[in-house]
């Protein structure tokens, strides 16, 4: 039995005293979800301020991106061990923003993934196509390449240590959510996928579901039987809304 798991990832959003007041919210009300595990990924200079107010909360901490290396003459980026040090147990690797916007390869994000794994960081592995490549009808060899780029430097069984998040790039951020339907059709798919190598790890390995998640569609995508949970944008900027999303997932 998967354990759901409900991600709130702020992107660049925020600041310190709205990020109080979100907090707030979410611990006012978290304890009515039970069942759930809740992560919430801030801007990484807010990550101590974060750790703080969640202290003595089931909530944990995520970070949206991850250096592939450990340290050095890498201006700008932020390591593992920089993200232990403030409790970080996940770490978004892949998001489409930082495929398409910031030109991650699939060999890039594979290294961020072994990066975040080696320091016992779980990493959020972003997979999805954009719409041109939905209409070509090639979604499944889009997201069997960026899959393939991790198991080929980690193997199979480095999956099980991650979690997978399915977001199509066309309803991220634009409130075009894929039906529980598509969205099934492609989790299975990429489970059916590991499963061919590794039964177990297809068995253990959650996979979230992203892309326009709002309190009122989040039950019908979680109903499904391969949706583990979601990466939420947007709607993770609302307490009322985020936690309304993360019930829907217990
Ligand atoms: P959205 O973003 O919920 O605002 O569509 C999801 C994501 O980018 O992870």
């Amino acid at each position: 039995m998967r354990q759901p798991l409900v991600a709130g990832n702020w992107k660049m959003n925020g600041s310190t005293e709205t990020i109080k007041n979100l907090l707030e919210g979410i611990k006012q009300s978290i304890d009515t979800v039970s069942g759930a595990e809740v992560v919430v990924c801030p801007p990484y200079v807010y990550l101590p301020g974060v750790q703080q107010q969640l202290a003595g909360t089931a909530v944990s901490l995520g970070s949206q991106n991850i250096s592939e290396h450990e340290a050095g003459a890498y201006t700008g980026e932020i390591s593992a061990s920089m993200l232990l040090e403030f409790r970080c147990r996940y770490a978004i690797v892949g998001h489409s923003e930082r495929r398409t916007l910031f030109g991650e390869s699939d060999s890039r994000v594979a290294a961020k993934y072994a990066a975040a794994r080696a320091a016992g960081i779980v990493p959020v592995l972003c997979l999805g196509e954009i719409l041109e490549e939905r209409e070509r009808g090639v979604t499944e060899d889009v997201v069997a390449r960026q899959l393939d780029a991790v198991v080929a430097l980690e193997g199979i069984e480095a999956l099980a240590d991650g979690v997978i998040a399915y977001e199509p790039v066309w309803a991220i951020g634009t409130g075009k959510t894929a039906s529980p339907d598509q969205a099934q059709e492609v989790h299975a798919f990429i489970r059916g996928r590991i499963a061919q190598q590794c039964s177990a790890t297809a068995e253990k390995v959650r996979i979230l579901y992203g892309g326009s998640v709002k309190g009122a569609n989040a039950p019908d995508l979680f109903s499904m039987p391969d949706i583990d949970g979601g990466l939420i944008g947007g709607a993770s900027l609302d307490a009322d809304e985020f936690v309304s999303i993360c019930r829907a997932a217990c």
